[in-house]
């Protein structure tokens, strides 16, 4: 299995190579930014390419020349950056996977896996918010709220023609939200389960008036490279879509005591209540990932102190 990763040396990217350089394989990294800086460990022992995934020549030719078999496409912009220009946040996000399709298309790859997000779902009201968390299925109805969650709704339905129509396996991977080492420094603000961990470790001064009691689902980035792995290499799964969290609720205060068993003299101040720090539209919830776990045998293996502890080994085994 040759597997090449867009977006692969990004928070999601770095982390899934590392996976899959344990599993002995070999992964083809294709960004268009070529900063390491989250992959110092595993720099040997993966091949980085700088590319653009809108651009099909260069896409053909990294295909032909590592001889890949499956592609684990993450290439995308973040909210923040796709809504200040939505342009470039449509075409990154929407021809770059049809770019991505299309050379799988004509190089007979059979296997896509797309990092899809609960922005699909869009606001997340009633009984499936706060406090109930009714667990959230993959038949939720799709209304995003925002460009980003239109972008992803838009390339998971690109991708089910593509299933369809040419038989490339398809499958998309919906994730709550993610925490993971380098998310401060990429995704800033959006990133409030990493900013925690990382000011911690900084000794930075933080005072969080509100939000410490907020129930949500955030995976650690280990189990989002698990997914993915199993994802690309699971034998044709009886599902398409897969919701991917941990299927409980965990609040920020349990991330800071996570972190103050690490950082004992940290400065960060956090007051109780629900979160006000989100974005607009409420979607705090928690998934239902029985469908990961039966199709693809996806089990979450870290709880918020095991993923604070492994957040915080990274960055220091990186040297960030
Ligand atoms: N972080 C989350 O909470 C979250 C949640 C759900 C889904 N996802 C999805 O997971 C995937 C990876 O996200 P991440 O958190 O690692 O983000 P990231 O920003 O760290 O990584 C994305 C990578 O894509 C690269 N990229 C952007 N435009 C490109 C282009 N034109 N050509 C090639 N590379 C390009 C960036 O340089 C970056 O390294 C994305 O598809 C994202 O939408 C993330």
């Amino acid at each position: 299995m040759n597997v090449l990763i867009t977006g692969g040396i990004g928070v999601n990217g770095a982390m899934t190579a590392r996976l899959m350089v344990k599993e002995s394989l070999r992964p083809v990294l294709l960004d268009n930014r070529m900063d390491l800086s989250l992959m110092r460990d595993i720099q040997g022992q993966v091949d980085c390419v700088e590319a653009d995934v809108c651009d099909q020549q260069a896409l053909e030719k990294i295909v032909d020349d590592y001889k890949v078999t499956h592609i684990a496409h993450l290439a995308a912009l973040m909210p923040e950056p796709a809504e200040a220009n939505p342009r470039l946040g449509i075409k990154v996000g929407v021809d770059g996977t049809v770019n991505v399709l299309e050379v799988a298309r004509a190089k007979n790859i059979k296997r896509v896996v797309f990092t899809s997000s609960k922005a699909v779902y869009g606001e997340i009201l009633g009984e499936y918010a706060p406090p109930n968390c009714k667990p959230v299925r993959e038949d939720f109805p799709k209304h995003p709220a925002d460009l980003y969650g239109t972008i992803k709704v838009c390339c998971e339905e690109v991708g089910k023609y593509y299933r369809e129509t040419y038989g490339i396996e398809f499958i998309a991977l919906r994730y709550v939200s993610i925490y993971g080492p380098g998310k401060e420094a990429r995704h800033g603000p959006l990133s409030f389960y990493g900013q925690l961990i990382e000011k911690a470790r900084r000794g930075e001064k933080w005072l969080v008036p509100q939000g410490g009691d907020q129930l949500n689902d955030a995976v650690y980035v280990g189990d989002v490279a698990r997914s993915i792995y199993l994802a690309v290499k699971a034998e044709r799964p009886g599902e398409s879509v897969f919701n991917i969290g941990t299927g409980k609720a965990s609040t920020p205060r349990d991330f800071l005591d996570a972190a103050s068993k690490i950082f004992p003299n940290h400065r960060i101040e956090l007051g109780p209540g629900p979160s006000k720090l989100g974005r607009s539209k409420q979607s705090y919830c928690v998934f239902d990932i029985s469908a990961a776990k039966k199709h693809l045998g996806y089990e979450p293996s870290y709880d918020v102190e095991q993923g604070v502890k492994d957040y915080v080994e990274t960055l220091n085994r990186v040297g960030r």
